[in-house]
């Protein structure tokens, strides 16, 4: 099984911007203002207005899928094996392009939650205070389906078990700021996966965490590792090193350059 992480990265040359390089979104918000449940309890029109502005963004047809994106269909359609993906983003990019196995983690941006009755559904337009559940008909309890900072993350059951099957694990276009995703490359070098990054600079702080690292843009990179894993190659054992389990108390070892880690 190949599972990858993808990040804001990977839409960036969709148009749709990234959270911490320059003119990212967090260097004109506050985290704590449109990202936390308490910044939504303290203002909750500017929470909404903050999403409402991010939806529209994304709706506009300017924004489609890159080559990226197109590239992990490609390689879910014909690796000939389970491919998870796992994103961080809150885009509907990776499902336009056609990816079928595909986990939200961070929530959906075309999506209202009630936090009153739990529905969850398509919500593709503006989000107002005075708006009712279209479900339980109360005002006041829907939000954006969005995981903020201090909440759980979504599908981390199936997430584990993913990260502890893998032979592959491929993290794409994402700084490896906030876990828990930013754990997941260790985690599943840690179960004995080949663990690849595919950035446009090394992510800070993981340097010891992947075997191998690919850097540029996604949307000439990630076709390019596409074509290259999808084409039988000279050496058959390609990103097949891992041995599937670590021994009871020791670290999964699989090439000389792993070295012991705690979760
Ligand atoms: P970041 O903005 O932290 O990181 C984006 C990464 O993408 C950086 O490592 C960039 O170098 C890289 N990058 C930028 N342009 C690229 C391109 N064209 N091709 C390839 N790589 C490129 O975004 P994330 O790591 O996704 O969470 O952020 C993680 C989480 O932090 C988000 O899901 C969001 C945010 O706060 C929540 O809102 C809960």
């Amino acid at each position: 099984m190949i599972v990858i992480l993808t990040g804001a990265g990977i839409s960036q040359e969709s148009g749709i911007a990234t959270f911490r390089d320059s003119g990212g979104l967090w260097e004109n918000e506050r985290i704590e203002d449109v990202a936390t449940p308490g910044g939504f309890a303290r203002d909750p029109k500017r929470v909404l207005d903050f999403y409402n502005a991010r939806r529209k963004q994304l709706l506009s047809p300017d924004r489609q899928p890159n080559l990226a994106h197109k590239a992990l269909v490609r390689l879910e359609r014909e690796c000939g094996e389970p491919v998870l993906v796992i994103t961080q983003n809150v885009d509907d990019l990776h499902e336009r392009a056609g990816t079928r196995d595909l986990l939200h983690m961070h929530g959906e941006l075309l999506k209202a939650r009630c936090t009153s009755c739990r529905m969850i559904r398509q919500w593709e337009q503006d989000m107002f205070l005075e708006d009712a559940c279209p479900e339980c008909g109360k005002t006041g309890t829907l939000r954006p389906h969005i995981v903020w900072f201090e909440e759980m993350p979504l599908y981390m059951d199936t997430i584990e078990q993913a990260l502890g099957n893998c032979r592959l694990f491929v993290s794409i276009g994402t700084s490896g700021n906030v876990y828990p995703a930013a754990g997941f490359s260790m985690r599943a070098r840690h179960s004995g996966a080949h663990v690849l990054e595919l950035n446009l600079e090394p992510s800070q702080g993981q340097s010891s965490v992947f075997h191998e690292g690919r850097y540029g843009k996604a949307g000439e990179i990630v076709p390019a590792w596409v074509e290259e894993i999808l084409t039988p190659t000279r050496d058959a054992t390609k990103y097949s090193t891992a041995q599937k389990k670590a021994a009871p108390g020791g670290a999964a070892k699989s090439d000389g350059r792993d070295e012991p880690y705690l979760l």
